[in-house]
């Protein structure tokens, strides 16, 4: 897909937007022939930013009016384009900003923005759809608190539905013109989310939907009124997502602490989503082929991959929607983590080992590939046209590996604690840059982020009866450095640097029994799987003490596959 402007964005370019926006009115008029959108935003200088004009965008939207202040803004003061609305010389001071545009969902067939299809108004904002509904800065890293308030037909469209909770529905009098009829046509509702959201995860769904009902309560005690909204027809087979979802709820409780923050989460499931899946705040929407489930003809391998990206989009309210992105480099640092985390949700609810290898198969076969290919590109990329290019199984499942990294050198409690500082110091406050958190800054752990391709771990060790103590030597080299190259060059990166390897290790003797073992410089052998982090670019270890047997004990290398 192409964005408006087809010029490259690069990382090194970020700079915080000028003006903040802490909160957001947005009224929507749903129309088949056309839908009104009054936005109000209240502006305020950032005093993190230098001043700066105004930047708006907009694509696909008739400009109706322009207010500053509740003041029409003259037409020397603002410069509209086909793809943005600039004000050269906004106040320097806080200020309201009024538009009223109209757009056309009924005929919108990007798939971005606000759409109707199947006769239902579906939106899809990230990354960068938001801009197709009103104008907007559209930015990850500007967070708002959105008011909404949406009307429509009751017939067409009896449910009405977007982020935080509903705090006001009711029957609307006749459009202006048309004959008083009883009881009302049309109807509106009102939601309010209190806490600040950047665009992309704005929703908006509104049609003639099924609703299935249940509850959760939180640790804390907060009653959570849990709603899945299905096509006609679809209700009994959301047993299985419902499940799903309380099963997620319970689990970011106790492994991290984290709980559901809304009075209500609500779930669309319907075949026309294009996307797979859509986080957006206590508005997930779906793609029924990831919801629904025949209890008689559903295979296991379906019903997990449901309960798995159900838990994703929840997992996501936390990793990605109260801590966000600053900017879409960092795209990574929400969908690597929350993939880490519905990961570690099914191996503690089916079993750790078979699921490691089916995420590592997956990795070989899709992740592998695209990195020895043409499109290989960094976990965090350095520049890029169109951001919806990179949703791809390097950000998601390299990204994850990179997290599962992190939690295989920290150990599980450190982890948590850092988690739980990330938690507390970005809520509501974008990340500073994705490589500030302590692990990365461990020698060499930085780069991985920014490396392409996979890095290998070259093995020439040598285990043999005459040599005793055994000895195993590690290399990992840079590219050229040594023949063949450790590291071969990708495009844009000519020369690879060694990257941290984590290498869980154990030794086995020759009917299958786990031997203790014992590295050299350490005072007594010792049982169970050994971790070491290959952070040089040649490390060797020998260890000492085998036992001095017919046939020499195996080592068991790369346990959990700690990396490749
Ligand atoms: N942000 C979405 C997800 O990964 C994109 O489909 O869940
Ligand atoms: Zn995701």
């Amino acid at each position: 897909m192409a964005t408006p402007a087809a010029a490259t964005v690069h990382l090194a370019d970020y700079t915080p937007a000028p003006y903040r926006i802490p909160r957001t009115e947005l009224c929507f008029r749903l129309g088949s022939h056309g839908t009104m959108v009054a936005s109000r935003l209240e502006l305020e200088p950032n005093p993190v930013a230098a001043s700066g004009p105004l930047l708006l965008w907009g694509l696909d939207l008739e400009l109706l009016e322009l207010k500053l202040d509740g003041e029409p803004l003259p037409a020397e003061a603002f410069v509209l384009k086909p793809d943005h609305l600039l004000l050269p010389q906004p106040p320097r001071r806080p200020f309201v900003l009024e538009t009223l545009v109209r757009i056309h969902p009924e005929t919108n067939s990007t798939l971005e923005g606000l759409y109707v299809s199947g006769g239902l108004f579906t939106s899809q904002c990230e990354a960068e759809g938001f801009r197709r509904i009103t104008f907007h800065p559209d930015r990850p890293d500007l967070l708002s608190r959105f008011r909404v308030r949406i009307e429509a037909d009751l017939e067409t469209c009896p449910v009405l539905l977007c982020n935080g909770n509903c705090i006001e529905t009711g029957g609307l009098p006749p459009e202006p013109g048309a004959a008083a009829v009883t009881p009302p046509t049309r109807h509106y509702a009102i939601w309010d989310d209190p806490f600040p959201k950047p665009s992309y995860l704005f929703a908006l769904v509104a049609g003639r939907l099924e609703e299935v009902r249940d509850r959760f309560t939180t640790a804390s005690g907060r009653e959570v009124a849990l709603r899945i909204h299905v096509e006609p027809g679809d209700a009994p087979y959301t047993a299985h997502a419902m499940a799903s979802l309380k099963r997620a709820m319970a689990w970011d409780e106790q492994r991290y602490g984290l709980e559901y923050d809304l009075d209500e989460y609500n779930i669309v499931a319907v075949r026309h989503f294009n996307m797979g899946a859509m986080e957006n705040k206590s508005l997930n929407i779906f793609n029924s082929k990831l919801v629904l489930a025949d209890a008689e003809t559903a295979t296991d391998a379906e019903l997990e991959r449901i309960e798995s990206v159900i838990a994703h989009e929840y997992f996501h309210n936390w990793t990605g929607n109260r801590i966000t992105c600053r900017d879409w480099f960092q795209l990574s640092l929400k969908e690597g983590l929350t993939v880490f985390r519905d990961q570690s949700f099914t191996e503690d609810l089916h079993g750790a080992a078979l699921n490691r290898i089916e995420n590592v198969a997956l990795l070989r076969n899709t992740q592998f590939r695209e990195d020895a290919g043409p499109t290989a590109h960094p976990v965090q990329p350095d520049s890029y046209q169109a951001i919806d290019n990179f949703y791809t199984t390097t950000i998601y499942e390299k990204g994850a590996e990179l997290i599962r990294m992190l939690h295989t050198v920290l150990g599980e409690e450190t982890f948590m604690r850092g988690m739980a500082l990330y938690v507390q110091r970005h809520d509501a406050a974008p990340p500073p840059v994705m490589t500030s958190c302590r692990p990365c800054r461990m020698r060499s752990g930085a780069r991985h982020p920014s490396t392409r391709s996979v890095p290998p771990l070259v093995s020439p060790g040598r285990h043999t009866r005459a040599a005793d103590p055994a000895s195993l030597g590690w290399r990992c080299r840079r590219a050229g450095a040594a023949d063949p190259p450790a590291h071969p060059p990708t495009p844009g990166q000519h020369r690879k640097h060694p990257v941290v390897i984590p290498l869980a290790l154990g030794l086995i003797d020759q009917a299958g029994t786990e031997l203790p073992l014992q590295l050299e410089g350490e005072p007594a052998p010792s049982p169970g799987t050994r971790l070491l982090v290959i952070d040089r670019e040649e490390q060797s270890l020998r260890l000492v003490g085998l036992p001095r047997r017919q046939h020499p004990p195996a080592l068991s290398l790369l346990r959990q596959f700690s990396h490749r």
